[in-house]
């Protein structure tokens, strides 16, 4: 069992940058997996939470929320912009998730890449007891587990991707492919959401560094780093217990009568990202409206978009496009008071998110592609009466555990089509039996069951040579 407090390393610190009315500062769930996961893990726990508080000023110092210390990183505007927005943002995140949008490269970006990971690696350096454990997160911080066992070596470190791991032929072209593998293989244990990647990473080992690479092992000098696929979760109780609330199940029958009360809803929640295939979603949507398939009358589509990185060129213009979209949508097919799509462009509280779930008939996920998608677990999780279909794309993380989802190429136009219409018009039955499998799943595989997994591994990784514990 763990020996000292853990400490957390992610971009974002789960504090509202606002000071709340009574001068305390809150847990924020902002959207994004990452938050969300690591939320239920950490509330009561005694842990170190490093990460950047928003804004571009001198780091604030950070009271203790519910028992975790909070350590502020500070960014500048330049470290904002070519860090976050340039090579966090702009390079790896399209690469990583099929190059679904040009990933671009520029110098200048990897150096404040550079600068940062130096920064949080100091930052979790100070503030680790010795021999202690530190678990650096996602592709913002790829180098910070090398840096910090430069700094730190009797630390064991943990690092976990939170998005797709690329094949080869498309991290091949990072320029700085070879720091960015190296910096990894600083830590003890690399996780990642599926055991694909952990494979992409093992044959870029061997092909970029010339290291001897299993899917679960890689030889480093004298060091072994391990390396395996742990899929993240959800708090699925606290999820079932939110959903089974009486004010919960109220609003969810408010919003139904708001919405028309419609024979069927239909739900979307994305982070307004390229890689959600929202526009391909809202273009089957047009056709089944346009061939009759689907009538505004019957069927309703609620879709909710969260903004995000919005100061970024490439989600500036998926912004344009998927409210141009939308407009022609319901400026076609909509009636007075009756719109073919129920467009919310903002971010909901876990309560409101919840009762959408449950007025929602069929969810529909479908993007390109998504290191996990939580949205999916949660909806199912959220299903406490055992009814709801899921249409799943099979390029999301979800799509390996939830098998039961109605799957689907999110590409193939027609594919799409035909999979929401049988999502829309399949038998009770069906859709009863597929939640039920996929509601057990998840019982079983929660939030928890990963965190226990992934940092017993980590702990039983073997003593180092160098390390002092
Ligand atoms: N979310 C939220 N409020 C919203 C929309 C989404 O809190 O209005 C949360 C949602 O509950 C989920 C997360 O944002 O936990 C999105 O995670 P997901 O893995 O689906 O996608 P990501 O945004 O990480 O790409
Ligand atoms: C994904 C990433 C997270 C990120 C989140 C929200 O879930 O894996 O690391 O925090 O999106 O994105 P943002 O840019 O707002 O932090």
């Amino acid at each position: 069992m763990r020996q000292s407090p853990l400490v957390l390393v992610a971009n974002r610190l789960p504090i509202d940058d606002s000071v709340a009315p009574d001068g305390a500062f809150e847990w924020r769930r902002s959207p994004g997996g990452l938050m969300n996961a690591l939320h239920p893990l950490l509330r009561h726990t005694p842990a170190t939470w490093v990460g950047w508080a928003g804004g571009t000023g001198p780091a604030p110092h950070l009271p203790d929320v519910d028992g975790v210390r909070m350590r502020a990183v500070p960014l500048n505007g330049e470290d904002f912009r070519d860090h976050y927005e340039g090579f966090a943002n702009a390079t790896l995140w399209p690469l990583y998730h099929d190059a679904v949008e040009q990933p671009e490269y520029h110098r200048r970006w990897w150096e404040a890449y550079q600068r940062v990971n130096q920064r949080f690696a100091e930052a979790a350096a100070e503030v680790a007891e010795p021999g202690g454990l530190v678990w650096v997160q996602d592709y913002h911080l790829q180098l910070v587990p090398g840096l910090l066992r430069d700094l730190r070596p009797d630390l064991r470190i943990g690092f976990f991707l939170h998005v797709p791991f690329p094949p080869p032929e498309l991290f091949m072209q990072l320029p700085r492919r070879a720091e960015l593998l190296r910096g990894m293989l600083g830590a003890d244990l690399i996780g990642f959401q599926r055991a694909q990647a952990a494979h992409n990473f093992a044959q870029l080992v061997t092909k970029v560094l010339d290291l001897p690479a299993t899917d679960r092992r890689i030889g480093v000098g004298d060091r072994v780093v391990r390396i395996g696929a742990f899929p993240v979760s959800i708090d699925t109780a606290e999820m079932a217990t939110l959903a089974a609330r009486p004010d919960v199940a109220d609003r969810a029958r408010r919003l139904r009568q708001d919405l028309g009360d419609p024979e069927r809803v239909i739900l979307s929640v994305d982070r307004m990202d390229y890689t959600k295939g929202i526009e391909q979603r809202l273009k089957a949507y047009h056709e089944l409206l346009a061939s009759g398939d689907v009538k505004v009358r019957d069927t309703v589509l609620v879709q909710v978009v969260v903004p995000s990185r919005d100061r970024v060129a490439q989600y500036q213009i998926l912004r344009d496009r998927v409210e141009h979209q939308v407009g022609r949508i319901n400026g076609e097919f909509g009636r007075v008071g009756e719109p073919a799509i129920h467009y919310l462009s903002q971010p909901f509280d876990p309560a409101e998110l919840v009762a959408l779930y449950r007025v929602a008939d069929v969810m529909a996920v479908t993007p390109l592609r998504d290191g996990m998608n939580l949205v999916a677990k949660e909806y199912v999780a959220a299903r406490v009466d055992g009814t709801g279909a899921l249409l799943l794309s099979e390029f999301a993380g979800a799509a390996a555990e939830l098998a039961q989802a109605y799957l689907v190429n999110p590409h193939d136009l027609d594919g799409l089509k035909a999979a929401l219409l049988a999502a829309l018009r399949a038998a009770p039955e069906d859709v009863a039996a597929r939640m039920r499998a996929m509601r057990e799943h998840l019982g079983r595989n929660d939030i928890h069951a990963w965190a226990g997994s992934y940092l017993s591994a980590l702990e039983e990784t073997t003593s180092l040579p160098g390390r002092r514990t």
